[in-house]
């Protein structure tokens, strides 16, 4: 049986607060509830994730920098940092893969300063304003990218 697809799947400031941090605009899922939801549906498409959050952007920097030699795409919701790091859009940049930019919320129909993201100037696709759903949206859209690629780029590296 050929290796499943290793994603990464990275979440940024503040999400470990999900389910507690503004329920209104976020919801009421846990990010914990959400990682056992990408677990269930990342079976379902044949991939292995690797799901992480962190508060600290050099770490977040530092899983993207690893990602470019050991996954095959990697899924984002950079939270915060969408909005300020052009450091998270050079390492996104550098990794050379392709990229899924998610948010829980719309943020083009909130602040004026959401409306700008970084992410998206490198990200292959967005997904933004389905909620929990999103996080399951972008699984489907990087395994149609990982597949697609896959067919003009073998790579000699399983992962
Ligand atoms: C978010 C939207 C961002 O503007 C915000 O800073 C977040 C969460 C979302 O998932 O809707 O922390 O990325």
């Amino acid at each position: 049986m050929p290796q499943a697809a290793k994603i990464l799947v990275l979440n940024g400031p503040n999400l470990n607060l999900l389910g507690r941090r503004e329920p209104e605009i976020y919801g009421r899922a846990t990010l914990a509830t959400i990682e056992a939801a990408c677990r269930g549906k990342a079976d379902e498409l044949g991939l292995a994730i690797d799901f992480r959050q962190t508060n600290a952007e050099g770490e977040l920097l530092g899983w993207i920098h690893q990602a470019r030699d050991t996954v095959r795409g990697i899924v984002i919701n950079p939270a915060a940092l969408t909005h300020t790091s052009l450091a998270l859009l050079d390492a996104l940049k550098a990794a050379e893969l392709p990229i899924v930019e998610l948010h829980l919320s719309n943020p083009h129909a909130r602040e004026s300063f959401r409306q700008f993201s970084y992410v998206s100037l490198v990200a292959t696709g967005v997904i933004c304003g389905f909620g929990v759903h999103g996080y399951l949206l972008a699984l489907e859209a990087i395994a149609q990218l990982v597949k697609a690629n896959g067919k003009v780029r073998r790579r000699s590296r399983a992962r």
